[in-house]
């Protein structure tokens, strides 16, 4: 009977807190309010979000130094690769101590990947193959990753940004792609590639430029490409094997097209020279929306901290009369 009790007190809870809508929803934060049934932790942001397929050219140039020329198997080509991938352009916080107008989220995923059932952050997902932020989105950790200028006498979308990728040290995170093998007894086609970012020993010598990131976006459209160097270490036949030892680099363009996607996007405002939103996700005052029309709008997610702990405590309260 206790347990009946506490399971329905845990049902009932939030549904009562959601009559009063988001109680800890603080307009002067970037996050969306808590009460959308059924948005995922990837749309925690307010702001437009764009889909497309992210197409990726790598030309190589030079092997493990500037002394070492790439291997016969990889001369003269580029490789592409492509992933599904979506585009976040989202509010700044009190989090961006730069001058960034925006935050941007490039993500690329795996074909397998559900993003409308998708629980936690992007970066928890086995799903995603990688990301690209300008700034870190949630952590307290203050610091712009890159910066973003809008380009002068800016009056309204589309907006245009422009950015260098400078010692960020994005090198710990990569994406795979499929090159060739440069030796095929000990090596497989498939390669982790990294951006250059900043000078080390494999990149001395040799005329490398910081990656350049170009970003235009208005209320349909958005585009982002990257321009840079990267390097690929291919992986060995034997997986438990050490990385491949022929290292390749060379030039790196990553391409995005992306269109809107509404149900998921706040109204970016169409006459302001900073890029600006009126928040609808989660008030029910665009009909293209999520949760547009929806009475129950207000039922909490499943990850709700505060009604998890609100359910925990009364359990508890329940276990012990
Ligand atoms: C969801 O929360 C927000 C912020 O508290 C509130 O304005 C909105 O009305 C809520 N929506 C519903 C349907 O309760
Ligand atoms: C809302 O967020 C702002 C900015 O971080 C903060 O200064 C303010 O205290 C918050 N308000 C509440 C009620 O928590
Ligand atoms: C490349 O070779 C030149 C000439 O031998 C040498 O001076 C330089 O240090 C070498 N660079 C690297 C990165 O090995
Ligand atoms: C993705 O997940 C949602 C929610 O769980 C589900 O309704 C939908 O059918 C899934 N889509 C695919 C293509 O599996
Ligand atoms: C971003 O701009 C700030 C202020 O102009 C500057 O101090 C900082 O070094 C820049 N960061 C990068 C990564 O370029
Ligand atoms: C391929 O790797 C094997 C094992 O390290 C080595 O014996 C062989 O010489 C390499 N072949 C070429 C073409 O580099
Ligand atoms: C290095 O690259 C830049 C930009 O592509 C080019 O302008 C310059 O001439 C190159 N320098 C050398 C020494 O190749
Ligand atoms: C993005 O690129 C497409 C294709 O070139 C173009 O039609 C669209 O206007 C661009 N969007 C923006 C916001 O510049
Ligand atoms: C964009 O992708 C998301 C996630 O897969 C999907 O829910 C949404 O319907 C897509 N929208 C458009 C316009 O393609
Ligand atoms: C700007 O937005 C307003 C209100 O949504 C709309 O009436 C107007 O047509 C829009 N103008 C342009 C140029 O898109
Ligand atoms: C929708 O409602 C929210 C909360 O009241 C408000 O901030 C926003 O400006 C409204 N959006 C539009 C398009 O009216
Ligand atoms: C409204 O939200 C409830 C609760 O999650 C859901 O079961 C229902 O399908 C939604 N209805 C519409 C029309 O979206």
């Amino acid at each position: 009977m206790r347990r009946i009790l506490s399971t329905l007190a845990c049902c009932l809870l939030p549904l009562i807190a959601s009559a009063e809508g988001d109680a800890k929803y603080n307009a002067s934060l970037p996050f969306r309010p808590s009460n959308i049934t059924g948005l995922s932790d990837i749309y925690l942001w307010v702001g437009s979000y764009y889909n497309a397929t992210t197409k990726i050219e790598f030309t190589p140039e030079i092997g493990s130094t500037i002394n070492e020329s790439v291997c016969e198997n990889l001369q003269g080509q580029t490789f592409t690769a492509e992933y599904e991938s979506f585009l976040a352009i989202t509010e700044r916080g009190p989090y961006n101590l730069g001058s960034n107008p925006v935050n941007t989220l490039l993500t690329l995923w795996h074909s397998d990947a559900n993003l409308t059932s998708l629980s936690g952050l992007p970066w928890s997902s086995s799903s995603l193959e990688w990301y690209l932020e300008s700034a870190p989105t949630v952590s307290s950790i203050n610091k712009d990753i890159f910066n973003l200028t809008m380009s002068p006498d800016t009056k309204g979308p589309p907006y245009k940004l422009t950015g260098a990728i400078k010692d960020a040290d994005l090198m710990v995170t990569g994406f795979d792609m499929d090159l060739k093998p440069c030796n095929t007894s000990t090596e497989i086609s498939r390669n982790q590639m990294t951006l250059v970012d900043r000078d080390w020993s494999n990149n001395a010598g040799w005329n490398w430029t910081y990656p350049m990131v170009d970003v235009q976006f208005d209320s349909r459209t958005a585009n982002f490409t990257l321009n840079g160097y990267a390097a690929g270490f291919p992986y060995p036949i034997n997986p438990r094997g050490s990385m491949g030892r022929d290292e390749v680099q060379g030039k790196i363009k990553v391409s995005f097209f992306g269109v809107i996607d509404s149900y998921h996007s706040d109204t970016l405002v169409n006459s302001s020279s900073t890029p600006t939103w009126l928040r609808t996700v989660g008030f029910g005052n665009n009909s293209a929306n999520i949760g547009y029309g929806n009475g129950s709008l207000g039922s909490p997610r499943p990850l709700h901290w505060g009604a998890v702990a609100v359910c925990s405590v009364v359990s508890l309260a329940f276990m012990y009369f």
